[in-house]
């Protein structure tokens, strides 16, 4: 398998990374996951401007978001990646450079990581009956916005969902739920979708924007808003929606059922929207 690491394509056990690359050192560096429908990258262009802002935000030059495309299809061709389901994964780092914790010198460059694997689908089951998720206490900062490979809130909350046997872990923040581990939460609630507004608590996830769109499309009915913990046991759906996740229903939620414990019909509506617009194959009928 080839990846593309600063400048070069090269085999994935010939890349290697510095120790004193500052995403190993610091976690100083964002990311960005795109789905890959059948060789097509999906929502290619709000993925790499969110990259930009992120390495704005981080006060690493932009541009460099603009090499990540060119190296990703030619890997897309390379590894054999123009069928089926495909992730590309961008990271983007500092650089490298003995460790203290301001900036680097600025001739050091950013580490520019790109690779493409086939992505497993979750089973069809998730989405036919739903899944669970449990809440937990948001612990992460409050730039939530800055998608950083500084995951380690995210990786222990969805850890802690496997080992309760549930899908997803819902970070709740002031009594508010306002996001997945790594989803967005979208709650149905007299037929209204609720889901938080973009902001420093959550990721702007690129998924929740075009389900939001979606739904404007369908004449659903959308409130950006705050769905606080003890609302979840009155919405008539939930779901989570994300490049790996797509729309996924929620039917459990700590244990209880999620309106009548199925996949409610504006949540099969949007996942079926959501799949047409992908260009991926419709598993519900
Ligand atoms: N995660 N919220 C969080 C915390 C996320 O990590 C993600 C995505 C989302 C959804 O964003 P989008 O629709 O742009 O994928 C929301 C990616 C897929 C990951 O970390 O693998």
């Amino acid at each position: 398998m080839q990846v593309f690491l600063n400048g070069d394509f090269l085999d994935a056990t010939e890349a290697k990374v510095s120790v004193d690359d500052r995403g190993f050192l610091f976690a100083d560096g964002v990311y960005e996951v795109i789905r890959v429908y059948d060789g097509r990258p999906f929502l290619v262009e709000p993925h790499i401007q969110r990259l930009r802002d992120g390495l704005a935000a981080l006060r690493i030059d932009t541009a460099v978001a603009n090499r990540v495309m060119p190296a990703a299809e030619r890997l897309l061709d390379e590894n054999g990646h123009r069928t089926g389901d495909v992730i590309v994964y961008a990271q983007v780092t500092r650089g490298a450079a003995p460790r203290r914790h301001s900036f680097p010198p600025a001739d050091v460059s950013p580490t520019v990581y790109v690779s493409t694997r086939s992505f497993a689908q979750h089973p069809a089951l998730y989405f036919d009956e739903g899944v669970a998720a449990i809440t937990v206490a948001d612990t992460r900062w409050s730039r939530c916005d800055i998608k950083s490979v500084s995951l380690l809130p995210n990786v222990l909350a969805n850890q802690q969902a496997k080992d309760a046997g549930a899908f997803e872990a819902l970070f709740v923040r002031d009594g508010i739920v306002v996001e997945g581990s790594h989803s967005n939460l979208i709650g149905v609630f007299d037929g209204v979708l609720v889901t938080y507004p973009v902001c420093n608590y959550i990721l702007g996830g690129i998924t929740r924007r075009l389900v939001l769109d979606l739904a404007r499309e369908l004449a659903m009915p959308v409130r950006e808003g705050a769905i606080l913990q003890e609302q979840l046991v009155l919405a008539d759906e939930l779901f989570l929606c994300g490049t790996t996740t797509e729309v996924m229903p929620v039917t459990v939620v700590d244990g209880r059922p999620v309106g009548a414990g199925d996949p409610g019909p504006i949540t099969r509506r949007l996942l079926q929207a959501y799949r047409e617009r992908a260009g991926a194959a419709v598993v519900l009928v």
